[in-house]
């Protein structure tokens, strides 16, 4: 991590209950995640926010226009989960909505700002995931997120405002400077291979989006949730081995937030090595926070390359095939700037298997099966 002042400047990690839980959690189900996280060694590995989504509060604010905590789920608010969650390192996310209600229908912070902000300042809240549901219509979300935004700096608390925007009103024109931290720039995700490559066809259309204070979120991971979930928005069939792994290494190339949604209690052996994987979340993680440039391949147009360039002089490098047949794919050096006269290779490191691949010149080649990857980190190094 970046030792300086400031926070915030890489992509937030943690997990949301939305995808699997939907309404379905309490206060024990929220210690029992907070207990999972630490001893799968999740938050050791960087992922440090816990997030209540959608459905904590009443459906009603109480009569001095205050939200409430379900009482059947909080049976004593939502300071003790709070304190269980930081007592563990770990950081507590909540949400709110800029309009009336929620999406799902609970009471938003529309004209609440300040009293909202205040209440999560007071409980110890860490990050607001603030969404884009029931707004009047005569307003913009621009403003609406700038209040938002001015009621949690407001409070004097460090509150990361991850705003739900879905890319609407050309929302990467004016997010970084409504003070936000995140926005979203996509609709929802599925647990299927059709919504992660159309979330990540939207992105690659737009690859300087994310950067440092004010990340393009790409929504939640849906690896490890294999079809399952309570959340009849998000679950779906499922995906492959290779499209989870297709999908976490997308988002951690393109600085997307890193939010898991599977139910990491039952995380199996494959699901660890997808979201633990210390070489992709440290591309994610890269302190200058970069964009990444695509080089296309004339073998499809299925298949493109995403590069990188890391701290240090480093270079990420991910080779994706986005389409239904194996594919042989790879890049030439001098479409990232390196002349064959320049006797300079690239040593590269499998971030997938983790070990070192070799030193190449000019170009790389290698086969990929349908919705498959390779992520390499890559040194520039003198030949002879
Ligand atoms: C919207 C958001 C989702 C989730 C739900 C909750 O659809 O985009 O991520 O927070 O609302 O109702």
């Amino acid at each position: 991590m970046i030792n300086n002042q400031y926070s915030h400047l890489t992509p937030p990690m943690g997990w949301n209950s939305w995808n699997t839980f939907y309404d379905r959690y309490d206060a024990a189900l929220l210690c029992s995640i907070a207990d999972c996280m630490v001893d799968t060694g999740l938050r050791d590995a960087g992922y440090h926010y816990l997030i209540i989504d959608d459905c904590w509060s009443c459906r009603s604010r109480d009569n001095e226009g205050n939200l409430v905590p379900n009482p059947e789920k909080f049976p004593e608010g939502l300071r003790p989960v709070a304190d269980y969650i930081h007592d563990r390192g770990l950081k507590f996310g909540i949400y709110s909505c800029c309009g009336v209600r929620t999406c799902a229908g609970y009471p938003g912070s529309f004209e609440y700002e300040q009293p909202d902000a205040r209440f999560f300042a007071s409980q110890g809240v860490d990050y607001l995931k603030y969404d884009n549901c029931h707004r009047p219509s005569s307003q913009k979300s621009e403003m609406l997120y700038r209040r938002m935004s001015m009621a949690l700096r407001e409070t004097g608390r460090d509150i990361f405002l991850a705003a739900c925007q879905w890319g609407t009103e050309d929302v990467e024109t004016w997010i970084h400077s409504t003070g936000a931290h995140s926005y979203r720039s996509t609709v929802d995700i599925r647990d299927n291979w059709e919504s992660i490559s159309s979330i990540a066809g939207k992105r690659l259309a737009s690859l300087a989006e994310g950067r440092p204070f004010c990340f393009n979120d790409m929504d939640m991971l849906v690896v490890g949730m294999n079809g399952g979930g309570a959340n009849p928005e998000t679950s779906a069939d499922g995906c492959s081995f290779d499209e989870y792994q297709t999908h976490f290494a997308l988002w951690s190339m393109l600085n997307s937030p890193l939010i898991i949604g599977c139910d990491i209690r039952n995380m199996n052996d494959e699901t660890r090595k997808i979201l633990m994987n210390r070489d992709l979340i440290a591309i994610n993680q890269d302190p200058e926070g970069r964009g990444c440039y695509r080089l296309s391949c004339d073998c499809s147009p299925d298949a493109f390359t995403l590069v990188k360039p890391l701290t240090g002089g480093e270079y990420a490098m991910g080779i994706f095939n986005f389409g239904e047949n194996r594919v042989q794919t790879g890049f030439t050096f001098w479409d990232m700037g390196l002349s064959a006269h320049a006797n300079i290779g690239l040593s590269m490191y499998d971030c997938l298997k983790q070990k070192e691949k070799g030193t190449y010149r000019e170009f790389f080649q290698t086969s990929l099966k349908p919705h498959a990857c390779k992520v390499y980190r890559c040194k520039p190094v003198r030949i002879s």
